[in-house]
């Protein structure tokens, strides 16, 4: 099998593949980044379409739609060299539309397709126990389950083609909503004088405790934020939130601001660093001007 896109959750993927029995053969961009995975026995290709090349199965899990598009088409892209039958299993958080726009191109090439993005960050990723939202028809899913075994604890089959990256959205949507108000939470308790690691516990106490409050806070207040899940990247899920939303005439004003905080965090330097980063940017913000 194939697995295209060897970065932080990819290449811990792929690894747990190859372990469990799957003959794996990866591909990145970046070609430094397989190094893992061949000394786990797997095997490197030089291209999408070489690695896709006689494969049953290949996986995606790219940054966003236009790596997705990049690695499907053209004289490199793997559909033209899948043969018929091939299951695609896209990974990667790029939203509903671009997940049944990547449907209809593996439909043309006679690829079979579903969209089953992820729950859950590097720990999961490494060890296995990653959650599967996944949209296809029901006897792909059937078929492709042992795959998502290797690399997750539970598998959701949500509906059609698109439902899986759909439900992946609302929930980066919320994500990115709760992180971006945990950070404010923290900047006006420091406005108002009170200690910020006492109420990240008393926050975790009431109705307001979470186990992302847990996760993230703390790298809030030391301002660790070497990255699990890059705020770029969160900023991303937030805009193919909000891009859906508009196409329905939904208006999400909450994301509006939120996606508006990542952004503004990610042209201050902040999009490789963790999502929590966005908590230095709110507070930078919330410092108000000189001398108030
Ligand atoms: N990290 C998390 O906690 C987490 C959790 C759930 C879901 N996700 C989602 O999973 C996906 C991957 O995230 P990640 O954390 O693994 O990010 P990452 O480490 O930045 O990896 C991104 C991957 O996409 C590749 N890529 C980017 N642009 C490309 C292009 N134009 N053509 C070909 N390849 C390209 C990168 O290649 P290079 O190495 O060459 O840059 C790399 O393999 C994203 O959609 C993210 O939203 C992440």
């Amino acid at each position: 099998m194939a697995f295209l896109g060897l970065g932080a959750m990819g290449s811990r993927m792929a690894l747990n593949l190859q372990r469990k029995g799957f003959e794996v053969i990866g591909w990145n961009r970046t070609a430094g980044k397989g190094q893992p995975l061949a000394e786990a026995g797997g095997r490197l290709a030089g291209s999408p379409a070489e690695a896709a090349r006689g494969a049953d199965f290949v996986v995606t899990m790219l940054s966003d739609p236009a790596a997705v598009r990049g690695v499907t088409a053209g004289p490199e892209g793997f559909l033209g060299a899948c043969r018929s039958g091939t299951g695609w299993i896209e990974c990667s958080t790029i939203g509903p539309s671009a997940a049944r726009e990547m449907a209809e191109a593996a439909r043309a090439a006679k690829v079979a397709f579903i969209d089953a993005p992820v729950l859950g960050s590097l720990k999961p990723a490494a060890d296995g126990t990653l959650v599967f939202l996944v949209g296809g028809p029901a006897d792909e899913v059937t078929r492709v389950r042992p795959l998502l075994e290797a690399m997750g604890r539970t598998v959701h089959h949500l509906g059609p083609a698109g439902q899986g990256a759909a439900a992946k959205i609302v929930f980066n949507m919320l994500l990115g909503t709760m992180l971006a108000g945990l950070a404010e939470a923290l900047t006006l308790s420091e406005r108002l004088g009170l200690d910020r690691a006492r109420m990240v516990d008393l926050l975790g106490e009431g109705p307001t405790g979470a186990p992302f409050l847990r996760m993230k806070a703390p790298l809030m207040l030391t301002e660790d934020f070497t990255p699990a899940f890059q705020l770029k990247w969160l900023e991303k899920d937030l805009g193919l939130a909000l891009l859906d939303a508009y196409r329905l005439g939904a208006t999400l004003p909450a994301s509006e601001g939120a996606h508006t905080a990542y952004a503004a965090a990610r042209a201050s330097g902040h999009g490789d660093q963790d999502s929590a980063a966005v908590a230095a940017i709110l507070r930078e913000m919330a410092r108000g001007p000189a001398g108030a």
